[in-house]
């Protein structure tokens, strides 16, 4: 039995050679700045990137994704660098990674491993490190072998830390029955959150989530704009997870933020299934807030990986809100200016200083606005209850008391207008 540790922060820091692989219909430049994302990506996960080789390829080796020649040459690199890791912006599969390793005499880290390194330091929540400990169990799962190898040379390094690296044994047996468990878990906290998430809709919440390149400042924001008004013995609150918070919007409208998981440039499909409980968030909100790293060199890459994300999951075209944030760095305002032209709805905020902040709660409330459709119902005489929820959350234009109920002609959020449709009424 063996136990991963993580001994990369007390070591000097791990040097890396960073390959790319340029294919067929890709330029240079995107090749380039691709190996600029992973360079920032791996020195966030406290590696110094010495030198890059892009390697032009047609089709994956099976063997070692490059060509035979091209890995010989990639050996010899290495070899002159002296100790290094090699950080591929690829998938490798197991097999790959294991020639490749051979061959060089050197470790050989993927692109994936690189990202569920970075988010796993970066899961806070319990929720985010059971998340985050999946991913890397199913990425770790079918490598065992190449991992005992590793164990017996080094300790720790790019790719092996995370919060489960305490309890990871790498018995497969153990392995797959951790799994089992930890997707249990998963499965419980993502019904409960689509339990809380109809039940808050049905009350008229507006529910706002959170998207945004990794750093480009979400968590900071949510905590800013958190309502400190929330009271312990409101049932809708009591269960509030600490990524989901009531914001106070200028029309008093009641919604709810939730932060999300950091987007990158092709998200591993290992991530995006772990994170399932939490992007579900992002499909099924009636708004999106992108916040964006304005001070960013690479705003624009950010801003297109962000959207790619968005697509796979199917929210492209959620109504979106643009949070121009770090505004306060001088390096935001040439980029700012210009976004703010090119983005609809486009605030530019500093979640740190809570500069603009007015301007994007209005924003926010004047969007989800935009989302109201009309409604003609028919309430139960005396259900006073849910004619406070319509005017809670959206707008009564008309209302007449009968002998047969309540008429109500109103504007609701389309979440609230389908929990309501069973007392549609015909006329209007
Ligand atoms: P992920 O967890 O990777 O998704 O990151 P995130 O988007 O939640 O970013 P987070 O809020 O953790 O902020 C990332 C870094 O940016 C932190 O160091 C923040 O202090 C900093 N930051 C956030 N907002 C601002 C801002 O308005 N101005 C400045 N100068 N820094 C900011």
């Amino acid at each position: 039995m063996a136990e991963l540790h993580s001994t990369a922060s007390v070591d000097a820091p791990e040097r890396a050679l960073l390959v790319a692989v340029q294919k067929p219909r890709e330029s240079v430049w995107e090749v380039r700045d691709a190996l600029d994302e992973l360079a920032q990506l791996s020195e966030s996960a406290g590696v110094i990137a010495l030198e890059r080789q892009i390697f032009r390829q047609r089709a994956p080796n099976p063997a070692y994704f490059i060509g035979a020649g091209q890995a010989e040459t990639l050996a010899e690199r290495a070899r002159a660098l002296g100790p290094v890791t090699v950080i591929f912006d690829e998938d490798l599969s197991p097999v790959q990674g294991r020639n490749l390793e051979q061959l060089i005499a050197a470790r050989v880290v993927d692109r994936t491993q690189v990202i569920l390194d970075i988010f796993a330091q970066r899961a806070h929540t319990s929720e985010g490190r059971l998340q985050i400990e999946l991913a890397q169990l199913e990425y770790l799962r079918p490598r065992l072998r190449r991992l005992w190898t590793h164990l017996e040379r080094q300790k720790g390094g790019i790719g092996l830390k995370g919060p489960g690296e305490q309890q990871l044994e790498l018995d497969r047996r153990r392995l797959d029955l951790r799994i089992d468990r930890i997707r249990g878990e998963l499965e419980r906290v993502r019904a409960r959150r689509g339990e809380r998430r109809r039940g808050r809709a049905r009350h008229g919440w507006a529910l706002v989530a959170l998207v945004g390149y990794t750093n480009a400042g979400k968590s900071t924001l949510l905590n800013r704009l958190a309502d400190a008004r929330v009271y312990a013995d409101d049932r809708l609150f009591a269960t509030l997870d600490p990524t989901t918070r009531r914001i106070a919007l200028p029309n008093r409208q009641p919604a709810l933020l939730t932060d999300t998981v950091g987007f990158i440039r092709k998200l591993p499909h290992d991530l995006v299934d772990a994170f399932r409980a939490t992007l579900e968030e992002v499909t099924q909100a009636d708004l999106l807030v992108h916040v964006i790293d304005a001070a960013h060199p690479r705003v624009d890459a950010q801003i297109a990986a962000v959207r790619a994300v968005l697509n796979e999951l199917g929210a492209g075209s959620k109504p979106m809100v643009h949070a121009l944030n770090k505004c306060d760095l001088p390096a935001a305002a040439a980029n700012a200016l210009r976004l703010a032209a090119a983005l609809p709805r486009s605030v530019a905020i500093s979640a740190t200083t809570g500069d603009g902040l007015d301007a994007f709660r209005a924003e926010v409330a004047d969007a989800l606005q935009d989302r109201r459709v009309p409604v003609t119902l028919r309430l139960p005489l005396g259900d006073g209850r849910r004619l406070a929820e319509i005017r809670r959350a959206g707008r009564v234009d008309a209302l007449r008391y009968t002998e047969d109920g309540i008429h109500v002609e109103a504007r609701v959020p389309p979440a609230l207008a389908a929990a309501l449709a069973e007392f549609t009424a015909s006329e209007r």
